[in-house]
């Protein structure tokens, strides 16, 4: 019998013991930065010329690894040994595909402390963050494998005296996985096993920033007993391999999870039936966000302004959840926005490889002179409160930044920026605080901070967002707890960590049998 789901405990660092067991993590990595990672087909290791070198975003310099990168001939190969080992796959037990899950989060729990430092050193995650992104990435595996349980005998439809029917649901095929690098593990991690544990094989191209911990992985589930080519690991340019894996008429579905641009691309492409197809493909789409906090006039302006800064400042706002507008209601505005700003002024901005560092770096040198851009442009649009510096010098730092009286359909209240900004809007009641945060192509979450039952009742009605929260920040879903995905430009609809997630790597079978 399998124990009840529950999330798992995130970790305390003022325990001196927890933070000495993070630091040994952290000495874990740096024993094996700088090594090479091969490519992974049918089991077997290739090495390729071209690599991908990943580094450190607090400290460029720094390789975190040499990935090998795939061309179209190596994705074909790959293509080929998936869709032979789907014919076995697909008829693999799901207890026993659960249980591999489960024996993978529980090799990544023995492990975690390393696996969390090595998000602080390739993605650039203060302890806390990367604590939390493994700790999901555990959770996606131990929740999937029980709800693949749930559903291995079908739902129950009705039968005759002589006519038996069973309605049952079977795996797709072979699935292409394209997750971002902002969860570089728990994405990762839950949309390749959604789709492993619901019996399809799986191409894996991880994202280019972050393809160790990718790699780090895809051994742990070996070492739990996958057999070999059900998941192939396959690094490679997002242009180069990533439309070949699209266009592919062998792929059956997509898995993917990042930006609108990309998104919406992969949709239009995988519509188009190729030659030798014989399918429609699906595809899962998780995108982009320009997620809202609005502030009732009545609101606990301390809780507002904690939920703000926690929201828009965690990862330094590189989160698809993040909150970068937010809504004041009347007198609301200059209270809150002033709170924010003094706290924002504490936040420690550093080296993620320190305890204390609250805002790291952001990813790349791209995203930095993107967000510097916006900044820019910030400057013209409102009145910049605190932050609007950047220093590249040494990693990719970013003050964390506070815009007041920006117009709702400015620029910076309508794009996603994906970096340490937010920008203040006021509305003049309730109600034009809600259409204020509906104005944008987006709807993944947001948040109400209102002591008044009426507002918080018209909020679930008409706050247009995947995930809304009441009396909380936007981010930090948990699965099983809170089902993750947005609506409109934010993706297609579907919910990570919910209870109908696995059914989107699935197809209905009924039978009827007359006896
Ligand atoms: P991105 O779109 O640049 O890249 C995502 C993935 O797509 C990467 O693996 C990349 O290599 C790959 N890719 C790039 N071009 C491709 C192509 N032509 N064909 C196939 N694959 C291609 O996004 P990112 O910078 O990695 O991540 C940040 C974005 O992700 C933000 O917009 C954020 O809001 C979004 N995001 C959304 C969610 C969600 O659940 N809705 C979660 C996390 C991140
Ligand atoms: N699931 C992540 C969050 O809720 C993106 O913040």
């Amino acid at each position: 019998m399998v124990v009840p789901y529950k999330r798992e405990v995130l970790t305390d660092f003022s325990v001196k013991e927890n933070e000495k067991a993070f630091l040994e993590g952290l000495k874990t990595v740096e024993n094996y930065l700088g090594k090479d990672y091969d490519l992974i087909i049918g089991g077997k290791r290739v090495t390729t010329e071209e690599k991908i070198i990943s580094t450190n975003p607090a400290n460029p310099k720094e390789v975190i690894g040499r990935v090998s990168k795939a061309n179209k001939e190596i994705v074909e190969e790959a293509m080929q040994v998936a869709s032979k080992t789907f014919e076995t796959w697909r008829k693999s037990k799901p207890e026993m595909r659960a249980d591999i899950l489960f024996k993978a989060a529980n090799i990544v729990r023995q492990r975690k402390h390393e696996f969390s430092a090595l998000l602080v050193k390739e993605a650039g995650k203060p302890w806390r963050e990367a604590d939390a992104d493994v700790a999901e990435g555990i959770d996606f595996m131990e929740y999937y494998g029980r709800q693949m349980l749930k559903l291995k005998d079908g739902m129950e439809v009705l039968s005759h005296p002589h006519e038996e029917n069973r309605f049952s649901y079977i795996p797709l095929g072979v699935g292409v996985v394209i997750p971002p690098w902002n969860f570089a593990f728990a994405i990762m991690c839950g949309t390749t096993v959604a789709a492993l544990v619901s019996g399809n094989t799986v191409l894996l191209k991880p994202a280019s920033a972050t393809p160790v911990v990718a790699a780090k992985f895809v051994d742990v589930l070996e070492e739990a007993g996958l057999p070999q080519g059900v998941l192939n690991y396959v690094p490679g340019s997002g242009s180069e391999i990533g439309d070949y894996l699209v266009d592919h008429p062998k792929t059956r579905f997509i898995s993917f999870t990042g930006s609108r641009e990309v998104g919406a691309r992969i949709y239009e492409k995988a519509a188009k039936i190729q030659p030798g197809q014989i399918w429609l493909k699906r595809v899962i789409a998780e995108m982009g966000g320009k997620d809202t906090i609005v502030v009732d006039e009545d609101a606990d302006i301390e809780v507002a302004a904690q939920s703000i800064v926690t929201s828009a400042f965690g990862f330094s706002g590189q989160k698809c959840s993040a909150c970068s507008r937010v809504v004041a209601v009347g007198e609301a505005y200059d209270k809150v926005l002033n709170r924010v700003v003094e706290i924002t002024k504490d936040l420690s901005v550093g080296d993620p490889s320190e305890k204390s560092t609250y805002v790291g770096p952001v990813i790349d040198q791209a995203a930095f002179d993107k967000i510097m851009r916006y900044i820019e442009i910030g400057k013209k649009e409102g009145r910049l409160l605190t932050g609007g510096e950047g220093d590249n010098s040494n990693g990719y730092y970013i003050q964390p930044t506070v815009f007041a009286d920006i117009d709702p359909e400015a620029v910076i209240m309508q794009e996603e920026i994906f970096g340490p900004v937010v920008t203040f809007t006021k509305a003049n009641d309730f109600d034009e605080a809600i259409e204020i945060a509906n104005n944008t192509e987006y709807g993944l979450t947001g948040a109400v901070i209102s002591k008044n039952r009426y507002h918080i009742e018209k909020a679930r009605e008409d706050f247009h967002v995947g995930n809304l929260y009441i009396n909380r920040g936007c981010t930090g879903a948990v699965v099983g707890y809170q089902p993750f995905g947005g609506f409109n430009m934010s993706g297609t609809d579907s919910k990570a960590g919910g209870p109908d997630y696995l059914l989107l790597h699935m197809q209905a079978k009924t039978v009827s049998e007359k006896y």
